[in-house]
């Protein structure tokens, strides 16, 4: 690691905010800085207070290693602070401007999104008997009324758990199960590259073995029904007849800042995703603090967080976050390269967007697609530009620098978690230069560390990126197995123990490496190796699977997996095809693999534990360093060669 932190040096560059983007910032001064770093609790109290508290809380942190109570003994509704609120002063403003796929555009008021919620919340609690407490998941595609889904629930006090539309029916199931819910919102279908996605069908897949505790399917009708046919089940509502008769206002529940908002299911190193647990006061102060300050957040921004709402950073920054503070966010449902590869480039110009939060996968997509889909649009109208999901490589910063925001917008590389609910690390740009490459500072009330295996702090140079002080937005547990909670998070330092590796550097600039566990991130989505295995060796015939990730120029990480059949099983031609599809019928596209490599033998300690570190090698083309300790060195030569057919 130390040869990349001294190469890493030499080639740091820094770029500064403009002048003009500077002079009318929201920071203008070190205040935040200062004021955090001076009584870091009082400036929570000071962010928790911009929200509003059906009753005042007592105290401000309760700290119980691992478990914190932020804002005790004060009440608030997250719906009342995303809607109700700005009623009074914006109620015409667009809050939603949404693009169909298909080129049908909708543009909602605050007025608007807050009747549809109300009728939503309506219809969940005077229909169907949901109650404060109880779990709804939402499978759905990226239409107005998913949000509209997200807001009813926590207008009613019931816990959304979304799980993204790009999921099997197994893993929908799984997640149903493990969250108990007695509801399932869904669509009809969604429009993904011209294609209809049909996710209804998919939740009946779930449904079909009748073991879930899901009473009823509420359906929006999003797709014309003679392009997306389903099957009546017993279970289904149809969310468009009800909502014609729904009331206008449900009073909000008094939530405690410490009663559950949502749940968001995400990939570990074992075992099935967690379902990571969220409270109310302490997230949403989190969220409605980090947008205004990360992305310069004011009145007149036309906002675009492309992340699909079934991933945190749509809870967090096409939510939460911006509803929070009232902003105008736009909203899209389809691919970037639909019809044509100047999609994105469109809305910008079409609707004006002024900030816009993308992922590096997407970015290095956009340069390999060329600049001639870029060059027709006029995209003068944005300001300030983000990034999120996995390490931002310096040539992709530039080329978001220089072709995006022709130089004249801070990028912001913003690194956190599902866990940590909103950003932790970035920069503030009218407050501190920008390095590619390096997300940057931690933000003000957040402490991050460096720390080496022991847990003892590394000023300069890499270990594991740790955070060091327990934070309003901070994950409360997983979802039924508090047990977990403590191994996977705080077993390993005193503090909270995020899994990345890092570097700081003599700014104090920190630099996210990836994932030091057996966690995928292929185009900013996180995969378990394990989860990917354990479908792996479902598949008739195959006795044994390990799965890595190897470099992949435009997703960051592919997944390759190495399998070893049973001695007798006949391997026809078609089996890797066969297992890919399996792979994704079982968990989702997203952990298809990209490589399958059979082979008799894996690497093995003489315990019989598989060596992965020597398989990421060979992914990596790395050298595979000393293999005397194992029980078959020899079977490395004859996979690294397999490989290198391949690639
Ligand atoms: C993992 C979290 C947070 C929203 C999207 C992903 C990686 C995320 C960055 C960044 C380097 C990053 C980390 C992290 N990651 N943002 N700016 N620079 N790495 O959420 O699915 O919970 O994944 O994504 O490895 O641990 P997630």
């Amino acid at each position: 690691m130390l040869d990349t932190i001294e190469s890493l040096a030499k080639e740091e560059k820094s770029f500064t905010a403009s002048n003009t983007f500077k002079r009318k910032a929201n920071s203008q001064t070190q205040s935040l800085y200062s004021s955090a770093k001076t009584d870091r609790l009082s400036f929570w109290d000071n962010q928790a207070q911009n929200l509003e508290w059906f009753s005042p809380y007592t105290s401000i942190l309760e700290w119980n290693r691992p478990f914190a109570k932020w804002f005790s003994g004060g009440t608030l509704n997250a719906s009342v602070n995303c809607l109700d609120i700005h009623l009074k002063t914006k109620a015409q403003k667009k809050a939603i401007i949404w693009e169909g796929e298909n080129g049908d555009i909708k543009e909602l008021s605050y007025q608007e999104v807050f009747e549809e919620v109300n009728k939503l919340a309506d219809i969940l609690k005077n229909k169907f008997n949901v109650k404060k407490g109880d779990r709804v998941t939402l499978y759905m595609p990226m239409i107005p009324e998913l949000l509209y889904a997200l807001l009813a629930c926590s207008r009613i006090g019931a816990i959304h758990s979304v799980v993204f539309g790009g999921f099997s029916a197994q893993s929908l199931k799984d997640r149903i199960l493990d969250s108990q819910s007695k509801m399932v919102i869904t669509a009809n279908g969604g429009s993904r590259r011209g294609k209809v996605l049909n996710l209804k069908n998919i939740v009946d897949e779930a449904l079909s073995k009748n073991d879930t505790p899901v009473e009823n399917v509420l359906i929006v009708n999003h797709l014309p029904e003679d392009t997306c046919p389903t099957q009546k089940k017993e279970y289904d509502q149809s969310y468009n007849e009800l909502r014609k008769s729904a009331a206008n206002y449900v009073e909000p529940e008094h939530m405690e800042s410490e009663d559950i908002l949502f749940i968001l299911y995400t990939s570990g190193t074992t075992g099935k995703p967690k379902g990571i647990v969220h409270t109310t006061g302490g997230y949403l102060t989190h969220a409605k603090y980090s947008t205004k300050t990360v992305f310069d957040l004011k009145d007149d921004d036309i906002y675009w967080c492309t992340a699909d709402i079934g991933w945190i950073t749509g809870h967090t920054y096409m939510v939460y976050g911006p509803m929070a503070n009232g902003a105008t966010v736009v909203m899209y449902e389809g691919a970037p390269d639909y019809p044509e590869k100047n999609r994105f480039w469109e809305i910008i110009e079409k609707h004006n967007v002024s900030i816009l939060y993308t992922a590096p996968t997407a970015i290095r997509a956009f340069m390999k697609w060329g600049l001639t889909h870029i060059e027709k649009h006029n995209l003068s109208s944005l300001r300030l530009l983000g990034s999120v999901g996995e390490p931002i490589n310096p040539e992709a910063w530039e080329w978001y620098y220089n072709h995006i925001g022709s130089k004249q917008c801070p990028i912001v590389d913003t690194w956190w978690q599902t866990e940590t609910g909103g950003i932790m690390i970035s920069n503030i740009p009218s407050l501190n230069d920008m390095k590619p490459g390096f997300a940057g500072l931690p933000l003000p009330g957040i402490e991050a560390k460096i720390l080496d295996k022991d847990g003892g702090e590394v000023s300069k140079g890499g270990g594991l990126l740790s955070l060091t002080e327990p934070w309003p937005s901070m994950l409360r547990g997983i979802w039924g197995d508090n047990k977990r909670y403590k191994e996977v998070y705080w077993d390993k330092f005193n503090t909270y123990f995020a899994g990345d590796g890092a570097i700081k550097d003599k700014d104090d600039y920190i630099k996210v490496l990836g994932r030091v566990d057996d966690v995928l991130n292929v185009a900013g989505h996180r995969i378990g190796t394990m989860e990917v295995e354990s479908a792996l060796v479902e598949f008739e015939g195959v006795a044994e699977a390990a799965v890595v990730g190897m470099p992949d120029e435009i997703k960051g990480q592919a997944i390759v997996s190495f399998v070893i059949l049973e001695e007798n099983f006949k391997q026809d031609d078609d089996l890797e095809n066969k297992l890919k599809q399996f792979v994704s019928k079982q968990i989702g596209a997203i952990a298809k693999p990209k490589q399958i490599i059979f082979t008799p033998d894996l690497p093995k300690t003489r315990s019989g534990k598989i060596m992965r570190r020597i398989l990421k090698n060979i992914a990596a083309n790395e050298d595979t360093g000393g293999t005397s300790t194992l029980a078959n060195p020899a079977i490395v030569k004859s996979i690294k060669e397999q490989f290198n057919k391949l690639s």
